[in-house]
């Protein structure tokens, strides 16, 4: 596992991972290593684990690199966190401090906010990619990998719309070797992984791989792709409540989100370019999930607001308030109010794990481009540009299981039943 930023919550996945395997600790939160599906009728009681049906690479076989701006190894890296235990981290301390971050490719003007001393010089941004194309074949022959999946945890980007040299390969190849300013670091990573034809996936709401040359790369090398920036704490608790509330066809006149969080995620998003591709990616899901042209007198007036505030004092715990003018029968108001206090990269780490998984099942699958079964994970889950992006979870969950049901021959589940009563 390729992973680029060794931040709050690719070591929070690493060293997860190395307490789970160890048997210290239990993958929770984690589809691949705790759940089961369902098959066949409900009559024949048949719910293996999903890592049971489907040949999921084991935990143990997993080996961890990645990049960095900070010269600091994993262990370190973790300990900066400050997200598991001095304790646990300890416990898994050697480990840890044998990944030592690869030099970074890295320019501040798409991080404000940031800067770091491992970083990699090159004449232009191609060199830059093969750079990092050398680095990815010297891992693999180091630690005799048969196989590789990469994925983006690294900061948030500043807010980046599709340009001309985003829409072929060799438009875009032609824009590296320009050093053309559309082209920000994680695009680099995204085009070194997709050429040597690994999966890639996104954990941030950054553009990186959703553009037609990385799509076509894709296609060309066999690459599946899945993204964009992972669902965790109120985004998730907001697809997990509005599919309900539509589904009972309660009116939504206001929901307003706002967060107080301390991590090094909080302050690069203190900037208002990164905030504003956060924000973009925040705000869709409500209006996939509420569909206001079909809806135009429960959903059609929506205010939604988001706000992340950076308050250090909080550190990696995120603390998450949702107030939601809610609209019941004959036009009676309600409200409805959540405050989460959750754990960014606790919930983070499953979702960097089960993504890495899956994807590394789709390649061997012959699954190649966006895999839309993924949409599960990701707050602005990437789809084709004829579709609009399915966001409920519910929905994205039997997606994903129905996926995996019609990779091993077995019926899909349609929840129809008329069988038990005919
Ligand atoms: N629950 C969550 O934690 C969550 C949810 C969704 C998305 N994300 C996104 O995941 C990403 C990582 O989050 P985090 O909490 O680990 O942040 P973090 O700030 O702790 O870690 C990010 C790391 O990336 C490194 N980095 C930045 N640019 C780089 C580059 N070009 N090359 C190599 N390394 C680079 C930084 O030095 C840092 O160590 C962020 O973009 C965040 O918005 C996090």
């Amino acid at each position: 596992m390729l992973l680029v930023g060794l931040g709050a919550v690719s070591t929070t996945t690493i060293a997860g991972v190395m307490a789970i395997r160890r048997g210290l600790a239990s993958p929770i939160g984690s589809l691949t290593q705790m759940g089961t599906i369902r098959l066949g009728k409900r009559t024949e009681g048949r719910a293996p684990k999903i890592n049971e049906f489907v040949p999921l690479a084991s935990l143990n076989d997993i080996v961890f690199g990645g990049w960095d701006i900070f010269e600091e190894d994993c262990y370190a890296a973790a300990r900066t966190a400050g997200v598991l235990e001095p304790a646990q981290l300890e416990q898994v301390r050697a480990e840890l401090e044998a990944i030592k971050p690869m030099p970074a490719v890295f320019d501040q003007r798409y991080v404000k906010r940031l800067d770091g001393p491992n970083v990699k010089k090159g004449k232009n941004k191609r060199d830059l990619a093969e750079q990092l194309i050398a680095d990815i074949r010297a891992f693999k022959a180091k630690h005799g990998c048969d196989r590789m999946v990469m994925i983006w945890c690294g900061s948030t980007e500043v807010y980046m719309k599709e340009t001309a040299v985003h829409a072929t390969i060799d438009s875009f190849e032609k824009g590296l070797e320009q050093s053309d300013d559309a082209i920000p670091s994680s695009m680099v990573y995204a085009y070194a992984a997709l050429r040597e034809g690994l999966p890639f996936a996104n954990a941030a709401p950054n553009l990186t791989a959703d553009i037609p040359a990385m799509l076509q790369l894709a296609a060309k090398m066999k690459s599946p792709i899945a993204g964009n920036d992972m669902k965790t704490g109120q985004t998730l608790i907001k697809t997990i409540i509005a599919p309900g509330l539509k589904a009972r066809l309660l009116g939504v006149k206001g929901w307003y989100s706002t967060n107080i969080l301390g991590n090094r995620d909080g302050e690069v998003l203190d900037d208002p370019e990164s905030f504003k591709t956060k924000e973009e990616s925040k705000k869709s899901a409500l209006d996939y999930i509420f569909q206001p042209h079909l809806y135009p007198e429960l959903y059609g007036d929506l205010t939604h607001v988001v706000r992340i505030n950076y308050y250090p004092p909080r550190g990696d715990n995120k603390e998450g308030w949702d107030n939601i003018d809610l609209i019941g029968w004959l036009g009676y108001p309600m409200q409805l109010k959540i405050n989460f206090l959750c754990r960014d990269s606790i919930l983070a780490a499953p979702i960097v794990l089960d993504s890495v998984m899956f994807l590394d099942l789709a390649k061997r699958a012959g699954m190649s481009g966006i895999q839309e079964w993924l949409s599960f994970y990701y707050k602005s889950p990437m789809h084709a540009p004829e579709v609009y992006p399915e966001h409920d979870l519910f929905i994205q969950l039997m997606k994903l299981k129905n996926t995996l049901r019609y990779l091993q021959g077995e019926d899909l589940i349609t929840h129809l039943g008329r069988e038990y009563y005919d």
